[in-house]
């Protein structure tokens, strides 16, 4: 197993990407750490994982919150002894004409969608610098983070934000020997987008379903990706295969933007 002996935490990983995420490194042998507002969910997935043996711990944090961002770092490395691998996965959507966005949600999706992945690789960070075990930060970013969308203005500025930061950080600490990376989704079924499905359909009197359809046939496979489709670009992001890997965001989305 490839990433045995390694330490990963996933933000958000109580259901969607980060709970498909959090099993895959799991079943690579890392030893895991779930970190979620939704602690219930968090620990149901947690003891899914826990059946194999090694036991995954749940840390409950606001990824928007520095300081709880900091505790929930600190607290892992206490419990598991280290930290190797932070994803950096927990993000929220809005569907929203441009013309109706207050400041109320553009704050709130910067503060989740760009200072949640600031302060979980800062935190993950100095603790690699500090223990000399230099390891890997992986955050999700988005086909979102490459193209703007209509409706998701502030999402989409939120995903090129952490494409940006992916780009600074991997400069900065490379000499560290951290390597910095993200996963760019296009259309994955999930909570996230059951729920944008159903505020286009508000916006737009679309059929539920109709909207996650017809964004899915602009994907060269023609369907909707599972969260297990993302998972095995996090696993290399993850391992030592990718080592030469380092400021990129990379798409995963079955074909919709050509980098
Ligand atoms: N679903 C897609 O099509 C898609 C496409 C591209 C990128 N992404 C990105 O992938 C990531 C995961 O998406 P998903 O579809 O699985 O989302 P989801 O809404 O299904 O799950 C997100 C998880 O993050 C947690 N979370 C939200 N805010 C948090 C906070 N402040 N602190 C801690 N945890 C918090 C939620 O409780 C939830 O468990 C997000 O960053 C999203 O932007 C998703």
């Amino acid at each position: 197993m490839k990433l045995n002996g390694k330490v990963a935490a996933v933000t958000g990983a109580a259901q969607g990407i980060g709970a498909a995420i959090a099993r895959r490194l799991y079943q690579d042998g890392a030893r895991l750490a779930l970190i979620d507002l939704d602690q219930a969910k968090a620990e149901a997935v947690a003891r899914e994982c826990s059946e194999a043996g090694r036991e995954a711990i749940v840390v409950r944090c606001d990824v928007s919150n520095r300081a709880s961002v900091f505790n929930a770092v600190d607290k892992i490395v206490e419990a598991c002894g280290g930290l190797d691998i932070m994803v950096a996965n927990a993000g929220i959507c809005q569907v929203r004409s441009f013309l109706d966005l207050d400041e109320s949600d553009w704050d709130r999706m910067l503060a989740v969608n760009v200072k949640g992945v600031v302060f979980s690789f800062q935190a993950a960070a100095k603790h690699m610098i500090a223990s000399q075990r230099p390891g890997k930060l992986i955050a999700a970013c988005s086909i979102a983070g490459h193209q703007g969308y209509a409706m998701l203005s502030h999402y989409c500025a939120s995903k090129f934000a952490v494409r940006a930061i992916v780009q600074a950080c991997a400069k900065e600490l490379a000499s560290y020997g951290i390597r910095v990376n993200a996963y760019c989704p296009g259309i994955v079924q999930t909570p996230m987008w059951e729920a944008m499905d159903a505020q286009y359909s508000q916006i737009t009197g679309a059929q539920p379903g109709e909207t996650l359809r017809r964004f899915a046939r602009m994907a060269l496979i023609k369907r909707a990706e599972t969260p297990e489709d993302i998972v095995g670009l996090v696993s290399f992001l993850a391992s030592d295969d990718s080592a030469a890997i380092t400021g990129q965001s990379i798409a995963v989305d079955g074909g919709i933007v050509f980098l």
